[in-house]
């Protein structure tokens, strides 16, 4: 007998974040997880799954299979994700819904590459059919070390999982999508032989962010900021994304990876685009989709050249971390003494079209910095005469947007303001609007809303193939330019602004603080 895993209707109703979630028809779907003993599983999808459990969220009939190379009874993986949940879960668990959750799990383990294998998992998918009394769509989430991609696709082919004529079969792919332009191109070759693209939901987590969804939001649903955004009244760009961590007990993946590729390649570039984005005809997938991959395809990728004025990277040395004192990447555990693996990455960019030709568009992020900020800072230009000068006005200082996606997350808008008093002084004064106060209420997590849409079948928050192929044309000649260490790489203090270097990059503009 089926689980029914929603909670009472009485308990949605004091629940004001259900508005969002609660409504939205979701088919019935077989979820599998392909590395589902992972970290990424442990910390953000399982805990995701169940506070889509605990809101309602989820399909009446719903079922969860794990996928790993372990071999473990379905009990077992039910304790692990319960210790998931318990762990990472944003709220409390209750038990009802837990157990009604991890009734509906179960799991199979075997390698990822052995294709005769997989008929162990199109068995358990069919029972749960006959189970539910009919077909589930199915969505296949790829959450392991990115190798095991392409393998997975060719062997879902293989196993005939990736296309079933009576229900939606659907591939979700975790980041990184390739490591460079040429791995990317060869990714996307695989895929697309095994799935259409409508099928395939490649995950930016960054998307499924409440505040990044807000800059959509922000542009195109207030009339006021459509006249200045633009050339000509815009002077710079700022988008930030400062951690306070190092790389923790990630130097396996992280030093092949590094802060471009890392965050750069993918989040940033992806807050970027929807700045400068053209409002879309409509916000289905699609029509938003053509409008970020306009703005990527008019960055230029840079030249050598370019890449050595326009770009700086950094490592972090020892400092502090949390008060406390912390050594420097070289030392961490497993980082080699020698790497050169950047911790750090700011660029300098355009985007050669009408609206923005001229703007330069400054992107930083990394690793060990003052704080975890992430945010994206427009800076108007100076009035063209000021008028108050002979009257001693010191501070006036041109008018600064800032969209902070995380923490504190809402929109903070500079303006000058006289001071009080006999004279006219203006002083920077801050008109704010903060997500926590006027909607009292917790944000999903982005992979709750992520995991959901991909089984609604609704993509505009994931990235579409020629997307991430844009992504990488311009990220490619950085890489390229920095593997063949033409430029030099810098060095901060762990618990820092970051390197000087990155201050020359954005003269005779200033970074934030941070
Ligand atoms: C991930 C990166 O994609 O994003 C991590 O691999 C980074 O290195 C993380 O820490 C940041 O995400 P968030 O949601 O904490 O800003």
């Amino acid at each position: 007998m089926a689980v029914d895993v929603r909670p009472d209707p009485q308990a949605i109703g004091e629940n004001p974040l259900i508005e969002g979630l609660e409504r939205l028809p979701v088919p019935a779907t077989t979820l599998t997880i392909f590395g589902a003993t992972g970290d990424l599983a442990h910390r953000k999808l399982l805990p995701a799954l169940y506070n889509l459990a605990h809101e309602g969220a989820l399909p009446e009939r719903f079922n969860l299979i794990g996928v790993s190379r372990r071999e473990m009874p379905d009990d077992e993986f039910r304790e692990v994700m319960r210790a998931a949940i318990e762990k990472y879960s944003r709220r409390e668990t209750d038990p009802t819904v837990l157990e009604g959750l991890l009734g509906r799990v179960r799991y199979v383990g075997f390698d990822f590459a052995d294709v005769e294998s997989y008929a162990k998992l199109r068995a358990v998918i069919e029972a749960l059919d006959e189970e539910g009394g009919g077909k589930l769509n199915r969505a296949f989430y790829l959450s392991t070390a990115p190798e095991f991609f392409p393998v997975i696709v060719k062997a879902l082919r293989e196993a005939e999982l990736n296309y079933d004529p009576d229900v939606d079969v659907r591939c979700i792919i975790e980041k990184p999508f390739g490591t460079d332009l040429e791995s990317a191109l060869e990714l996307q070759r695989v895929v697309e032989h095994v799935f259409r693209e409508q099928q395939v939901y490649r995950i930016d987590h960054y998307l499924g962010k409440e505040t990044v969804q807000n800059v959509m939001a922000f542009r195109f649903a207030n009339f006021m900021f459509e006249p200045v955004w633009n050339r000509n009244y815009i002077e710079n760009i700022q988008i930030t994304a400062a951690e306070d961590i190092g790389i923790g007990t990630r130097a396996g993946y992280y030093d092949q990876a590094g802060a471009l590729r890392d965050l750069v390649q993918n989040h940033m570039l992806q807050l970027l685009t929807l700045v400068c984005m053209e409002p879309p005809a409509s916000f289905e997938a699609d029509k938003v989709r053509d409008e970020k991959v306009k703005v990527l395809q008019s960055i230029t990728p840079p030249t050598a050249e370019e890449v050595r004025q326009c770009t700086v990277r950094a490592q972090y040395l020892a400092g502090t971390e949390g008060g406390e004192d912390v050594g420097g990447y070289l030392e961490e555990e497993g980082v080699p003494d020698d790497s050169r693996t950047e911790t750090y990455a700011a660029l300098k960019l355009e985007v050669h079209n009408w609206r923005w030709a001229g703007v330069p568009i400054y992107l930083r992020t990394g690793k060990r910095l003052t704080r975890k900020v992430t945010e994206i800072a427009v800076q108007l230009k100076p009035v063209p005469h000021l008028a108050f000068q002979s009257h001693g006005s010191v501070g006036v200082k041109p008018n600064q947007l800032v969209l902070t996606m995380q923490p504190n997350e809402g929109v903070s808008l500079s303006l000058g303001a006289k001071i009080p008093g006999s004279s006219m002084r203006i002083r920077p004064v801050n008109m704010e609007f903060l997500y926590g106060s006027a909607f009292m209420s917790q944000s999903p997590e982005a992979y709750e809303r992520l995991i959901l849409d991909a089984m609604r079948g609704e993509a505009t928050l994931f990235t579409r193939n020629d997307e991430v192929i844009a992504q990488w044309s311009i990220i490619d000649p950085i890489l390229q330019a920095w593997a063949a260490d033409d430029e030099p790489l810098h060095t901060y203090e762990s618990g820092t602004g970051g390197p000087a270097a990155a201050d020359e990059l954005i003269a005779p503009h200033r970074w934030r603080g941070l």
